[in-house]
């Protein structure tokens, strides 16, 4: 294991796990001392009928509210600024982000605009936010995207069609509420996709350079659960064994990668999907095994160690390593995820992809040193 680095662990979430737990939504805000909530969700929730459950809870606790649920996918500038000035105009005095890691991520930035002014852009990186921001309750409705528990915020800038996060503890929620019941009626390939993320949050956690022992416990024990549940939960989503697993799964991954960080596989997926507002799972999960596999030779030790997290048993670490790689593929492949491939990245946009990579700002974390020129030899042998 070799001598521990230091490391400083925090998680300001309270979470609460459980089929039904959103039902005390208007409890919690009633022990945070909020009244006014903003709910930040997206149309597709809306129509789902997603909100409508957490709506009657709120109506029946008697709390005022306001809906702001123009959030797009891959969350724009634009719709922060948007949900910004909807905080501003209703007083809101906290916020309640329902959803996948749009809204979620959204609501974050919503709060930091509605506090601290500006541009979103402003506060790209880890320390720009200097004082609190609006209190939230996050309501996950995805088993992938971890938001509900991590530090980050993920924004399209959309000028640049670039990709960037906010990071910061203070972006965190004050409460999760991890309902599995609501993430029941994901159809199987958003299940895919955000369950494919959510297995990238635990393998990037637990290889990236900051990666500590505490980060590393979770991602294990995520890595265990959603190889074990993922297939599951996209075959039958009624399954309420597997929806829980995937859930708790997510979490732990989120609190992994919030810990650590993400690597190239995410630096790669923000920027396919920064260029070509391509759902975020599956940009990872086209990344995965190809990353992992040129990552292959700067991190053999803890690859064969994702792959005895996953049930493999094997000779050499090689070996081990070998076999996480060949997982994730078949696994990519079973969950019904195309390939880099069939994405259908135009050659043309392979440099500014490359350098959108090595612009991120979890590049350095990646175990495997790499600048635009690696990113573009792997992206050219990916396509
Ligand atoms: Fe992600």
């Amino acid at each position: 294991m070799g001598v521990i680095k230091p490391f400083s662990f925090e998680l300001p979430t309270r979470i609460e796990f459980g089929a039904g737990v959103s039902s005390s939504v208007a409890d919690v805000l009633k022990e945070m001392g909020k009244q006014r909530p903003l709910v930040v969700t997206d149309a597709g929730l809306m129509d789902a009928g997603i909100f409508d459950r957490v709506r009657e809870h709120l109506e029946r606790g008697g709390i005022r509210f306001e809906v702001f649920s123009s959030v797009e996918p891959n969350p724009k500038d634009v719709n922060v600024m948007e949900g910004a000035s909807a905080a501003k105009e209703f007083g809101a005095d906290c916020l309640i982000a329902i959803g996948g890691g749009s809204p979620i991520d959204c609501a974050k930035g919503i709060g930091i605009i509605a506090t601290h002014g500006g541009k979103i852009r402003d506060y790209e990186g880890r320390n720009a936010v200097r004082s609190d921001t609006l209190p939230m309750i996050a309501i996950p409705t995805t088993s992938g995207t971890g938001s509900e528990v991590t530090f980050s915020s993920v924004i399209t800038d959309t000028a640049e069609r670039f990709k960037f996060s906010i990071r910061h503890p203070r972006l965190a929620a004050r409460v999760a509420l991890c309902d599995p019941e609501l993430t029941a009626s994901m159809p199987p390939m958003l299940t895919a996709a955000t369950g494919m993320d959510a297995l990238v949050h635990a393998i990037e956690g637990f290889t990236a350079v900051p990666a500590e022992p505490i980060a590393d416990a979770c991602a294990l024990h995520a890595i265990e659960i959603i190889v074990n549940f993922l297939p599951r939960a996209v075959r039958s989503g009624e399954d309420m064994e597997a929806r829980a697993g995937m859930l708790i799964g997510s979490v732990l991954a989120g609190i992994s990668f919030s810990h650590s960080d993400v690597a190239a596989i995410h630096c790669i997926a923000e920027a396919l999907g920064g260029m070509y507002d391509a759902p975020h799972g599956m940009c990872n999960a086209v990344a995965l095994a190809p990353v992992m596999e040129f990552n292959m030779p700067y991190c053999v030790e803890r690859y064969s160690r994702v792959a005895a997290a996953m049930g493999h048993s094997f000779k050499t670490a090689e070996e081990g390593a070998e076999k996480a790689v060949e997982h994730v593929a078949k696994l990519t492949r079973e969950v019904g995820l195309p390939s880099f491939r069939l994405l259908g990245v135009r050659e043309e946009d392979m440099e500014i992809i490359a350098e959108n990579s090595a612009k991120n700002g979890s590049n350095s974390s990646n175990p495997r040193p790499m600048g635009k020129k690696e990113y573009l030899e792997l992206l050219r042998k990916m396509g």
